[in-house]
């Protein structure tokens, strides 16, 4: 049974009637995340590996509880976690650091037709750049990745790096990412896996999906903005060069030529986002005091049934994702309107005090690959219930009359 979270979130009290399902955004964050920055700022503020005097001691403590902390919850080492500015940038750090070294004209990158800008961008800039082949494994009428096209691109092609989401921000569509993992590395490829959706929703554990690289942010796990991991494999990160360079990274620093300190440091150049990693800590510690992700999973499936259930007796509406799979384990549902475009639909519920995201959702070329310019994104987390779920079911009703 998923606990009632609800009341953790000082925003709901703030405003009783909001419904808010726009959690693929972004996560509204619990009291004792709020809590955690302020009492930084007011009790402990000072930067962190500089100072000598107990201050700054302290501050360095509670970051690197933070980073043991969050290290933990993704099973990774300490020393494979680097702290970013969030997804996109720790997908931009890999394709500056390890791809820049590692893969040369005529070599492949697979992505995918689900990708999100920040996983498809960076790839498409760096084949460009460097004359790479970028492969884009299609998705199938369900909204699924075409299994077999992945294979033979592996198989067809020398593929140095398989960079893909999790789960897909659009569709809600969840990969087995052991499984890609495992057909990737047969190849003798090296994986990215995007978890910006699915790192709050259940447990990613970096070692048993046996990924080579792995990011999300942090404001999608209850969390702060502007915070994101980039968590790399010991074996890759402790022999990658830096891309970035200043205070806080340096081992020996001279004049002419410098040395750097090993991965983390290497790669967090400059004063980190201190309040924010504890902040993030924070958010940990509240997940796993208080979620249980198999009862988060079963309470979000159990809200994308209704609301496909609901919603699937209009004629008028298309669901976009894999229904059956979002049935089970999703907790993302996507859908068009016929005759209404996906802003209006938005604008309809935000009359009625209903959060949802219209638009591409950083994901035109998914959209151009649908045929659609738009679609309207209800995306759910723990302190979402079926009484919202009902009621925006019943305003989708009263829309479908009017317009
Ligand atoms: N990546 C976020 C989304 O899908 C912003 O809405």
């Amino acid at each position: 049974m998923m606990k009632n979270i609800k009341k953790d979130f000082p925003l709901f009290q703030n405003y009783k009637s909001l419904i808010y399902f726009d959690n693929a955004a972004t996560t509204q964050k619990p009291q004792q995340v709020i809590d955690s920055i302020i009492n930084f700022y007011t009790k402990h503020n000072a930067n962190v590996h500089r100072g000598v005097y107990s201050f700054s001691e302290t501050a360095t403590t509670l970051f690197n509880n933070a980073r043991k902390k969050i290290a933990k919850f993704i099973n990774a080492d300490v020393n494979e976690i680097a702290f970013t500015r969030g997804t996109t940038e720790g997908i931009n750090l890999v394709a500056l650091s390890w791809a820049e070294k590692n893969i040369f004209a005529e070599d492949a990158i697979i992505i995918s037709q689900m990708e999100h800008f920040a996983n498809l961008i960076p790839w498409q800039q760096f084949a460009h750049k460097k004359r790479v082949r970028l492969l884009i494994v299609p998705i199938t009428n369900t909204g699924e990745l075409d299994l077999k096209t992945y294979q033979d691109f592996l198989s067809n092609n020398k593929v140095k790096l398989v960079a893909i989401t999790h789960i897909s921000n659009v569709l809600g569509t969840r990969n087995d990412v052991e499984f890609l993992t495992q057909e990737a590395h047969k190849f003798g490829a090296k994986i990215l896996i995007d978890a910006a959706q699915s790192v709050a929703h259940e447990k990613v554990d970096v070692k048993k999906i046996d990924a080579d690289f792995l990011v999300f942010s942090g404001h999608k796990l209850l969390g702060p903005t502007g915070i994101g991991i980039l968590y790399i494999k010991y074996a890759i990160a402790k022999d990658l060069a830096p891309v970035e360079f200043g205070g806080g990274m340096v081992k020996q620093g001279g004049f002419e030529k410098s040395t750097w300190l090993e991965f983390p440091y290497s790669f967090e150049a400059g004063t980190p986002a201190i309040a924010d990693v504890i902040g993030l800590g924070s958010a940990i510690d509240y997940i796993n005091e208080n979620i249980n992700f198999d009862a988060l999973k079963k309470h979000e499936a159990l809200l994308c049934s209704k609301l496909i259930d609901g919603l699937s007796k209009f004629p008028r509406i298309k669901i976009l994702g894999p229904i059956e799979q979002l049935k089970k384990n999703g907790h993302i549902v996507n859908f068009v309107v016929d005759g209404i475009h996906a802003h209006d639909v938005a604008a309809y519920l935000d009359k009625h005090n209903i959060c949802v995201r219209a638009g591409h959702h950083c994901a035109q070329p998914l959209h151009q690959v649908l045929d659609l310019d738009a679609s309207v994104r209800v995306s759910f987390y723990g302190y979402n219930n079926e009484q919202e779920v009902e009621f925006f079911i019943q305003k989708i009703e009263e829309m479908l009359k009017k317009l």
